[in-house]
């Protein structure tokens, strides 16, 4: 089938590479033209694992084109994927703006058939205006279909989870949306939930926001571990084995980030309020993962005593591991939050020091975790990358003032940090 997936994102980019690699006829159309460069020179504009391989096989067996004249792209297929942002607005709700503007253009250079197929997450009720849209800008009166397709996909393990999604949630409003879009994903063995589109649309924020609500929960257990004594990861394996609960999403830390959970939650919220109903639960989901940054902050200053004019090597400014990505990382908040009372950083991250430099200008940026330890007053780790798991730590001791450890992300053994020396300082652990 020939697609135009518009928006070369994190969801775009993957879903037209996935796409294309299922043997489809893909253009990856974007508004920003320096993106669409680099994938010409076969550069990725973000970081995800396997992503530039994928990109470069399916460019080479011709099933995959990049533009950003995003009218051509609309023009030349018949399955129109809408994967723009969705940002946040002040108020909470979502930035559609981008959703508008694609499906005007649609509508005004659409000449046959079109699917429109909504794979950002958007607020229910937005395939509707998706389609009165098209419907008042219909230039040429041609005929159309929108569906609601959402995405699921976890960055750092992106491409995977395209091609072996839990289940795909197909929105749609007629039997030829059903039978397309069936027939696109036909070669990926999953459950297909096929619903009304209203239904699809909040099958995504309910979603996210439940998994959010989990970490928040677990967050909030380790509060009250630590007033309690107990251990929160112990508590989270415990309740992890039963099914009915599951161990996913249950790890106490910083909080939860990323382009995803903060502004859906807040969607979410302001949605429900739209329509009539205090979703007075999601709201303390969100307070409890503001909270959580803050309690960070606090044990730093427990460690430390006087923050001011104190040196920090921090490790991690990406919201998780294996990607660049630091939109809404409470890595970065933090960051900021210790900048604020007087704490010098020195930090490292495997790949988002080149996105974290644009805003965070006052802080020291090494390309190796040790380097950011030589002379610090104490370590933070803040995301969990696999190469921070098996630091040195007699290096470690060496290199900073005080063998003072401040683990954001528990993983190491408390015990074993005790034998070595090290003050040591998790989340909800003993
Ligand atoms: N990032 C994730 O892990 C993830 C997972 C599932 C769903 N989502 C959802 O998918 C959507 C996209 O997220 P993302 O992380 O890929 O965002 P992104 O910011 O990485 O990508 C959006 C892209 O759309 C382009 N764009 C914006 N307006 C455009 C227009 N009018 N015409 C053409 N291109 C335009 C931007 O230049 C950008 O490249 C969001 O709604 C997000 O909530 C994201």
């Amino acid at each position: 089938m020939n697609i135009a997936v518009i928006g070369t994102g994190y969801v775009g980019l993957v879903t037209s590479a996935c796409f294309a690699k299922l043997g489809h006829t893909v253009i990856g159309a974007d508004n920003d033209p320096s993106k669409i460069e680099k994938l010409i020179k076969l550069q990725m504009p973000i970081y995800e694992p396997g992503l530039e391989e994928l990109v470069r096989d399916n460019v080479k067996h011709g099933r995959i084109t990049f533009t950003s004249n995003v009218s051509e792209a609309i023009r030349k297929s018949t399955i129109i994927f809408i994967c723009v942002g969705t940002p946040p607005l002040p108020d909470g709700g979502a930035d559609l703006s981008a959703v508008e503007k694609v499906a005007r253009l649609t509508a005004e250079e659409m000449t046959a058939y079109k699917l429109v197929i909504d794979k950002s997450t958007v607020p229910v009720h937005t395939g509707e205006w998706v389609k009165k849209t098209i419907q008042t800008y219909n230039k040429h009166r041609v005929e159309f279909d929108v569906a609601s397709n959402p995405e699921f996909l976890r960055e750092g393990t992106a491409i995977y989870d395209f091609m072996n999604p839990d289940r795909i949630v197909i929105g749609i409003a007629s039997e030829k949306a059903k039978t397309l879009l069936l027939e696109l994903y036909k070669d990926i063995n999953a459950v297909k939930v096929v619903t009304d589109i209203n239904t699809s649309e909040l099958i995504k924020h309910a979603s996210n926001s439940f998994l959010a609500m989990k970490i928040s929960f677990a967050n909030a257990l380790s509060r009250i571990c630590e007033k309690a004594g107990a251990d929160v990861t112990k508590i989270a394996e415990g309740m992890g084995y039963d099914k009915r609960i599951g161990g996913a999403f249950l790890n106490a830390g910083p909080g939860f980030g990323g382009f995803c959970f903060p502004k859906d939650v807040s969607a979410f919220i302001h949605i429900a309020d739209k329509l009539g109903y205090d979703f007075h639960l999601l709201k303390s989901v969100e307070k409890t993962n503001e909270e959580q940054k803050e309690f960070i902050m606090k044990k730093v200053e427990a460690a430390l005593w006087v923050l001011n004019g104190k040196t920090l090597a921090v490790l991690g400014l990406a919201f998780k591991p294996n990607t660049d990505d630091i939109r809404f990382s409470p890595a970065m908040d933090i960051v900021t939050g210790l900048l604020k009372k007087g704490v010098k950083i020195n930090a490292y991250d495997p790949e988002a020091m080149v996105n974290a430099k644009k805003i965070l200008k006052d802080v020291k940026y090494f390309q190796d975790p040790y380097q950011t330890m030589t002379g610090a007053d104490a370590l933070l780790i803040l995301t969990d990358w696999e190469d921070f798991k098996n630091l040195d730590l007699e290096k470690v001791k060496k290199l900073l003032k005080a063998p003072i450890f401040i683990d954001a992300r528990n993983l190491y053994d408390p015990k074993k940090m005790k034998q070595n020396g090290i003050e040591y300082r998790s989340v909800g652990r003993p």
